[in-house]
């Protein structure tokens, strides 16, 4: 049980990765006129940059080394603050604590996504950046946030790990902050099991970008680089093989979102007229991914109760993706025994001081309560969507899940 993609590989991907093993050569790098290296990872980043219409991205071993690469490159580190929402998977959150920032939680409304109001709320003369997260496949309020980032000389950073392909306003997700990022692990739209990309329209973060993924190199390492490199960096670097895996999933991407757009259509035909049910808020119906069919009952007693009955539970008890569950982040327990970020100097003598407890965003906790995910093409026991269909499911399957829904909600709304 995985996102979309895992569910179509076939022969195009074993085709192309047999093509790596028997050339032999399995590094991003090599020599351009070596017929062995097949420069998979180059391609991979031309053919994303020109699908999402985005001039400038760099493979990564994952969207978590995506969000910690595009920080970096922002120059965001001690002292700054970086508002992101309460619920979003917990990378969205530890990025920017490894990056040795200060993540400030923001509630989400009905789209699950930042709410913009309260983004302007939570912002300091220490914010940085906002981080909107485009959740569920559902593109957040770009407008509203990229105006509040504007007026407010913030960056943009947004999470489409689990948006890739989603559109708002007829333009890619991730092509309108200063850097979008991806993940390509098994839940995601396409995977190569695991697997990232950041994007950004900007040459010189790009450059940066590049330099941070792989030991503060230039793009493709070329030419000699001693005295010319800018910025230190570590390894995240992407390998042929999840390459290769990836250009045959892309080829997918476009029936993949036909299938979970037809499904999705389906099975809220079928739930849409029971009474005292509500539908997750899409801020672009046109441009949502489908991957998930997100329902509100009137309080958490009900959802309880059909969550309990469809053995999916309700959205608020994910471990990985609502705050109030992550209790390494209420803590704040790091790695080390300073307490840095929390407890940086840099952070504090700027006025800084933060707390993360359960009931901190009551709209958010309220939400979840009485939230269920219906799985369209993500099943995952973490994102509480262990209840639904896939992209392979039948009409009679959709139809049968359908009856099994309505009978659960008929028995307790
Ligand atoms: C919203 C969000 N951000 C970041 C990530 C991190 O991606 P990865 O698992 O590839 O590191 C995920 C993965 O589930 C995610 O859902």
């Amino acid at each position: 049980m995985a996102g979309p993609g895992s569910y179509l590989i076939g022969e195009e991907e074993k085709k192309a990765l047999l093509e790596v093993i028997e050339a032999g050569y399995l590094f991003r790098y090599g020599d351009r006129s070596e017929p062995k290296f097949l420069a998979k990872v180059w391609q991979l980043e031309r053919e994303v940059s020109k699908y999402l219409g985005i001039p400038h991205t760099v493979a990564v071993n994952s969207g978590t080394s995506a969000l910690w690469v595009a920080l970096g490159a922002l120059g965001i580190g001690p002292g700054d603050e970086v508002i992101v929402p309460g619920y979003t998977f917990i990378a969205s959150i530890t990025s920017i604590i490894f990056a040795r920032a200060i993540p400030v939680l923001a509630e989400v409304d009905e789209s699950l996504t930042l709410d913009p109001e309260d983004v302007e709320k939570k912002i300091t003369p220490r914010t940085k950046a906002i981080m909107l997260v485009h959740m569920l496949g559902n593109p957040g309020y770009i407008d509203e946030i990229k105006r509040i980032a504007r007026k407010h000389s913030l960056y943009l950073i947004e999470d489409c790990a689990q948006a890739f392909g989603a559109k708002y306003h007829g333009k890619y997700v991730g092509s309108y902050g200063d850097f979008g990022t991806f993940s390509f692990n098994i839940f995601k739209t396409i995977t190569s099991g695991d697997g990232g990309m950041v994007a950004t329209g900007s040459k010189k973060l790009y450059e940066r970008a590049f330099a941070i993924h792989d030991q503060g190199h230039l793009p493709l390492r070329q030419g000699v680089e001693r005295g010319s490199r800018t910025v230190l960096g570590l390894d995240f670097r992407m390998t042929e093989l999840s390459a290769a895996v990836l250009l045959a999933q892309l080829k997918k991407v476009e029936r993949i979102k036909k299938l979970l757009r037809e499904k999705k259509e389906r099975f809220k035909s079928g739930i849409r007229d029971i009474e005292g049910l509500e539908f997750r808020k899409l801020p672009d119906h046109e441009g949502e991914l489908c991957t998930l069919l997100t329902v509100f009952l009137p309080d958490e007693k009900v959802a309880r109760k059909v969550g309990n009955a469809l053995r999916s539970g309700v959205v608020a008890d994910s471990g990985w993706h609502v705050y109030s569950n992550m209790e390494h982040l209420l803590g704040k327990k790091v790695v080390d025994s300073t307490g840095c970020p929390f407890s940086c100097p840099y952070y504090t003598e700027k006025g800084g001081k933060i707390e993360y407890s359960k009931g901190m965003l009551p709209r958010t906790d309220a939400l979840l309560k009485r939230a269920i995910n219906i799985s369209i093409g993500v099943s995952d026991a973490g994102l509480g969507s262990s209840f639904g269909i896939t992209i392979q499911s039948d009409d009679q399957e959709i139809d049968r899940k359908v009856e099994q829904f309505r009978k659960a909600v008929k028995k307790y709304l």
